[in-house]
């Protein structure tokens, strides 16, 4: 296990089960469908190429930036989004039945943000996938219509998640040792 790693949550193996899981009821739910999945960079890359491997319905992939948290362990709760989505996304999205993939959900204010973007560019439909859910009472309504697995406190890193850039290569999940965070904030 990696030093800067307290515990681990979520293993190798209990992540490609949960994985596989979600993968097959997209594959139903979106059977006669036009399947777009849309990841939420650059926390979602593992998740997303892991998942779309477990989808045996014919699907696209795209991806946009967004980001809220810079180098902090705490949502900043404004989010940046790239302002060229509608030239590099829309003809991607447009009438296309779209999954919002993303790696965990917090305040959900990321999320929101997007949602509220890709309405512009008129997709059939718009539903949210995430890895996981931090269980928290939330500002705005929003919550996953796909999910892995649920969290309540920690920072955690792995599979994607980062902190400060770091620890996304990690194949687990895991907490985040305090001291690796308190020391640099
Ligand atoms: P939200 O907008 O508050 O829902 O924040 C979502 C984003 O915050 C995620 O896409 C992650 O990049 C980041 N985030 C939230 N909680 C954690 C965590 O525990 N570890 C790493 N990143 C996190
Ligand atoms: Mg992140």
């Amino acid at each position: 296990m990696n030093s800067s790693i307290e515990k681990i949550l979520f293993s190798e193996d209990e992540i490609r089960e949960k994985v596989k899981q979600i993968g097959k009821k997209i594959s139903e739910d979106y059977k006669d469908k036009d399947l777009v999945l849309v990841g939420i960079l650059k926390g979602s890359v593992v998740f997303l190429s892991d998942l779309m491997r477990t989808i045996d319905i014919n699907c696209k992939i795209a991806f946009l930036t967004a980001k809220s948290y810079g180098n902090s362990t705490m949502s900043s709760g404004k989010v940046e989004l790239e302002d060229t989505l509608k030239t590099s996304l829309g003809e991607e999205i447009t009438g296309k039945d779209i999954i919002l993939v993303e790696d965990i959900l917090d305040t959900a204010a990321t999320l929101y943000a997007v949602r509220e973007k890709i309405k512009e560019l008129n997709p059939a439909s718009i539903k949210i996938c995430a890895f996981i859910e931090r269980n928290i009472k939330r500002n705005v309504d929003l919550t996953p219509d796909y999910k892995c697995f649920d969290i309540q406190d920690g920072f955690i890193v792995g599979y994607g998640l980062d902190y400060a850039q770091n620890y996304r290569n990690l194949p687990y999940v895991g907490i985040l040792k305090r001291e690796i965070y308190t020391k640099i904030n």
